[in-house]
């Protein structure tokens, strides 16, 4: 690994817990009476809950006051957070494990760079609770991808600047946050043929290879 520091997005890359704001969001959309399908769910990947219920209002014909939009808002978290109730060690990918595994015997540090406001409780049902070096999620910042925020924060508490670290990424906005934060970005899943990321990723021990 060439660089002095990973900034690892969660959801997407960690593990899947992006299949289950899928789901939570398509309940919700579904009740609602608004289309909704796995493309649309693309664009709300790496961006904050409300922005993400903004995203899925545009095809709504009804308008919603600010109260009715938090009130949602709420109901898809509790439906989310039903599904992170069963995850367990056993949903860390055996590939994820071994990447970080890898990466920490080389003595890389590592963080967690994500929009989630759920971040501790994830990394907790996962095994990975204390394994990490830093974690700036959801909680810490005021704007999230594409704005870089919280990956200057994650960089900042790994005390490395942004030309020293590779932040990985499932999400466009996350791709375009590492650009305008002067990072260098491996991209895989729904972002792994982003024109504006330096690697595209296969899978996450690919990452070995850089
Ligand atoms: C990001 C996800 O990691 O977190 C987004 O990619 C999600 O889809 C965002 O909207 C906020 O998550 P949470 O857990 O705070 O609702
Ligand atoms: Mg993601």
């Amino acid at each position: 690994m060439k660089y002095g520091a990973v900034i690892f997005d969660l959801d997407g890359v960690i593990c899947s817990t992006d299949e289950y704001h899928y789901r939570a969001w398509k309940v919700l959309a579904d009740r609602l009476g608004i289309p909704f399908d796995r493309e649309r769910n693309n664009l709300l990947r790496g961006v904050s809950r409300m922005e993400s219920l903004e995203i899925i209002l545009e095809k709504s014909e009804k308008r919603y006051t600010q109260a009715e939009k938090e009130s949602l808002a709420a109901e898809k978290n509790e439906l989310y957070r039903q599904l992170l109730g069963n995850m367990t060690p056993a949903d860390l990918p055996e590939d994820v494990k071994r990447t970080l595994d890898a990466l920490r015997a080389e003595g890389i540090p590592m963080a967690i760079g994500s929009s989630s406001k759920n971040t501790p409780y994830i990394l907790e049902r996962i095994g990975l609770g204390h394994f990490f070096d830093a974690v700036a999620d959801g909680n810490m910042i005021t704007r999230s991808k594409p704005d870089p925020e919280v990956f200057l924060k994650a960089a900042e508490l790994l005390r490395r600047a942004p030309e020293e670290c590779l932040v990985v990424e499932d999400a466009r906005a996350g791709v375009e946050a590492a650009r305008r934060g002067g990072f260098a970005c491996a991209a895989i899943g729904d972002a792994k043929g982003d024109p504006r990321a330096q690697y595209h990723l296969e899978k996450l021990s690919d990452l070995l290879n850089l």
